[in-house]
Order: C-alpha cells, then sequence, then structure tokens
C-alpha cells in the first residue's frame, strides 16, 4: 500500500514536532482558557484531561495507524483499508471539517497578526486596562482590517502547502515550539506574581463538583478533541507521511504531553491576571486578547515582549492551520490527479468564503444567527462538538470492526521495531471504552439518560 512519490517527514524528531505543531495552536492558549472559564473552571479542566488520556489518546493512535498504514489522505485511506464499504465517510467528514475549522479559526488568527503588528508599533506601550479593551473592540467591529488579517492568514497558509510538507511544516515546528515554551514559563512567573494570583490558581485548579454539568462534559470533550487535532483524520493525513523509523506510540504520549502542558501554562497565564485585573472568566472569545497585554504592558520592555508573544502565538496557529489545509489539499490532490497548487486552491478559497462570513459575523453580520448562533459560532459548534467526537466515534468503530489485532501490532510498532508498551490495554481503550463514553456523553447531552 506504499506510495513512494509521498513525503516522508526528514526525522523522527520532525514527525513529534510536526505533529505537535498541527496540536498545540490557537485550542490551547485561545479556546481553552476561555472554555474553561465559560464552564466554571477546575471541574472544567479536571474532566478535560480525563478526556485527553481516555479519549482523545485512543484515537490519536488509531489516526496514526489509519495513516501509517494506508500512506494515503484521508478518504483513500478507508478506500484502501474497506473497499467498497462506507467507511470513507469518515473522510469526508473529516475534510469539510478541517474547512470548516479553518474558516473561524482564520478570524482569530487574524487577531493575532493584528495584535503583532500594533505591539510592532509601540501600540500598546502605557495603556490601561480599559483603553485594551477599548482597542479591542474597535478593532474588531470594524470591517476592513479583520477582513484584510483573515485573508493574509489564510494566504500565507496556502502559500507554504504548496511548497510541500517537508519544507513548510518541519522547519516551522522545530524553530517554533522550543521558542513558544520559553515565552510562556516567562509569562506565567509574571502572571503569578500578581496582586491576586492565587484567585485565579484557585479557580483553575481547585474543583467544584456541582459545576459539572452534561454540557461542561460535551465542551470538555470537544475542547480534548480540539486541542490534539484528533478525529477528523487530520492526525491521518499527518501519520501517512512518517517513515518507518517513528516510534507512533512515543510520539503521541509526547505529543499529548506537550499539548496539555501548553494549556496549562496558558491557564497558569490567564487566570491570575483574570482576577487581579477584575475581568469576567466567563468573557468569552475575547478573554486571551484582553488580559495577554495587559500581562505584557507590565513587564519592562513590555512591548518588545508583546511583540514576541503575539509573533509566536500567530506562528503556532500558522502550523495548525497547515496541517487543517493539508487534509482537503492532499484529498484533492491524490483523488483528482491535480496539482499540489491546484488543490491548494481550491481548498484556500472555499475557507476563505468560510473565513469572510465568519470574520463578519463579529459585526455586519452579527444578527444573523441559525440555532440561536452566529456562523462563527455556528461553525466552531458543528466542529468541537459534534463532527470532531463523532469523528472520533466512528474511527473506534472502525478499529473495532476492521482492524485485525496482529496488523495493528505491527503497524504500531513498525513490523517490530519499536515497543508498544500496554498495546492490549491500548486495544480494549480503542475498541470499547472510548466509543462507549463517547456515546454516553451524547446520550447524557440530549438528556436520553
Ligand atoms: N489543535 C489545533 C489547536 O489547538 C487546531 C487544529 C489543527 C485542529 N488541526 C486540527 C483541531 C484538526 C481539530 C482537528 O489550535
Amino acid at each position: 500500500m506504499k506510495n513512494n512519490t509521498r513525503a516522508i517527514f526528514n526525522s523522527r524528531i520532525g514527525a513529534i514536532l510536526a505533529t505537535a505543531g498541527s496540536a498545540v495552536g490557537l485550542g490551547n492558549i485561545w479556546r481553552f482558557p476561555y472554555t474553561l472559564g465559560e464552564n466554571g473552571g477546575a471541574a472544567f479542566l479536571l474532566i478535560y484531561i480525563l478526556c485527553v488520556i481516555i479519549l482523545g489518546l485512543p484515537v490519536m493512535l488509531s489516526e496514526f495507524y489509519i495513516g501509517h498504514k494506508t500512506h494515503s489522505n484521508a478518504t483513500g485511506a478507508f478506500k484502501l483499508l474497506a473497499p467498497k464499504s462506507n467507511w470513507s465517510l469518515i473522510g469526508y467528514n473529516g475534510i469539510l471539517a478541517t474547512c470548516f475549522i479553518f474558516g473561524f479559526y482564520s478570524v482569530i488568527a487574524g487577531w493575532t497578526l493584528e495584535y503583532f503588528t500594533h505591539s510592532m508599533v509601540g501600540g500598546f506601550e502605557g495603556k490601561s486596562p480599559l483603553e485594551l479593551q477599548i482597542y479591542f473592540n474597535n478593532f474588531s467591529s470594524s470591517i476592513f482590517r479583520p477582513l484584510l488579517w483573515t485573508s493574509v492568514f489564510i494566504f500565507i497558509t496556502h502559500l507554504i502547502v504548496v511548497s510541500g510538507v517537508k519544507r513548510g511544516v518541519e522547519k516551522a515546528a522545530k524553530i517554533l515550539m522550543p521558542l513558544l515554551f520559553v515565552i510562556l514559563i516567562m509569562m506565567s512567573i509574571q502572571s503569578l506574581s500578581l496582586e491576586n494570583a492565587s484567585k485565579g490558581l484557585l479557580f483553575l485548579f481547585k474543583p467544584d463538583f456541582s459545576k459539572i454539568t452534561a454540557t461542561v462534559v460535551l465542551n470538555a470533550m470537544g475542547q480534548a478533541f480540539f486541542s490534539l487535532s484528533v478525529g477528523i483524520c487530520c492526525l491521518a493525513t499527518f501519520a501517512s507521511y512518517f517513515d518507518n523509523q517513528t516510534n507512533l506510540q512515543q510520539s503521541a504520549l509526547q505529543v499529548t504531553m506537550i499539548d496539555t502542558l501548553v494549556a496549562l501554562l496558558a491557564g497558569i497565564i490567564i487566570f491570575p491576571a483574570v482576577f487581579s485585573f477584575g475581568i469576567a472568566p466567563t468573557t468569552g472569545p475575547k478573554l486571551v486578547f484582553i488580559t495577554i497585554p495587559q500581562v505584557l504592558i507590565q513587564l519592562p520592555f513590555g512591548n518588545i515582549w508583546a511583540f514576541i508573544f503575539f509573533l509566536l502565538l500567530a506562528l503556532a496557529a500558522l502550523t495548525s492551520t497547515i496541517s487543517l489545509l493539508e487534509v482537503p489539499t492532499v484529498y484533492i490532490q491524490e483523488e483528482f490527479h491535480t496539482s499540489r497548487r491546484t488543490a491548494s486552491r481550491i481548498a484556500s478559497l472555499f475557507i476563505w468564503v468560510l473565513g469572510i462570513l465568519c470574520t463578519l459575523s463579529f459585526n455586519v453580520l452579527a444578527d444573523i444567527k441559525l440555532f440561536d448562533l452566529t456562523f462563527f459560532e455556528l461553525l466552531d459548534f458543528a466542529t468541537a462538538k459534534l463532527m470532531l467526537p463523532l469523528g472520533g466515534l466512528f474511527i473506534c468503530l472502525f478499529m473495532n470492526k476492521h482492524v485485525k489485532k496482529e496488523d495493528l501490532r505491527a503497524i504500531m510498532t513498525n513490523h517490530g521495531n519499536t515497543v508498544f508498551y500496554f498495546f492490549n490495554t491500548f486495544v480494549f481503550f480503542v475498541r470499547w471504552v472510548a466509543p462507549i463514553l463517547i456515546i454516553l456523553v451524547f446520550l447524557n447531552q440530549f438528556g436520553l439518560i
């Protein structure tokens, strides 16, 4: 089933970093803190971490199997593994979901560009908390600049994806990840030294179990899938580029740990600041954008730190959007036999239309709602709370029905080249625990149990 013309990541560390680059992004630094804030704090964190370990990790390993075995795109993989069956619908769900996610993600990625350029010209210098809020509100309610930044972001992603996986993704991730870590640790130290830091830490780490509702559990599950980039064959597509030296189990564990650590660091930065500056934890999507500049400008040379932080955040978002665009691109390229450039153009144009609608839903289209959600909120809801967990569920069911244990072991260990600890536990979780739990969460959410 090998197709040798496909790109292969250069090195083992390259595979890990590229996958981590996909996982670590706005999901950790933007979406995680505000979702945690809206869902009651520490209790959410607890369920989130359980979802990462019990659901996210098994689905990630399954995606690695699917991609690594077939070396094919999201639908092609299922056509090879289960010919003439409907399982390739998992792939179609994935392709659509990656476009939807990129659509709303590009808006926030655009915000990072606005903040990055604003700090470059020293714009945050000496601003009070109120002024920073006003600045955000003015920006997000204006029409032209958000549209410009959304478009720029999609265009840059397109250019990198056209230039190929190896050169683009691997290089960017190699330089970026360590730098991001350093600045996050520095910022958390600064945030912990704020006056009401302990209140923020209590909110983040001391669970109030009465806050746990069906919706909180669904939100935590959605956030876990979103943050780990699992459920929609994005990592399966990446795993199709891994070479045979790649240790799949180790990569999955490391990526999961890095991803969770970055989310935790983001929480440790945001919540002490939120409580110190009197910002409501339930502020929603703009939470990070009004909190972080306040932490940064208190540091000596605050503007320079803001500049570095928003640059890194934009780049972290970029390594995620690259992985998102890769899915529809390689699907179009392989299934319709087009060039990579044409494939990426078609996908990017579709995503651009979605991106424009999502950007405008913060101003001109703010009142146009479906199920009481703006277009932006609708795409976020449809992906994180439906398409990702359902994709994950069907991937598990597929593993249960179609994949022989011995074949799974052979692929996961590269035919005995690497060791896979707790293999039987993994199989049991993928086949039974994860799918049953996902079904229970959905039944619970819809009030059926
Ligand atoms: N995980 C990324 C983040 O946290 C976003 C992302 C990239 C994603 N690829 C994905 C989410 C695939 C779901 C599926 O920012």
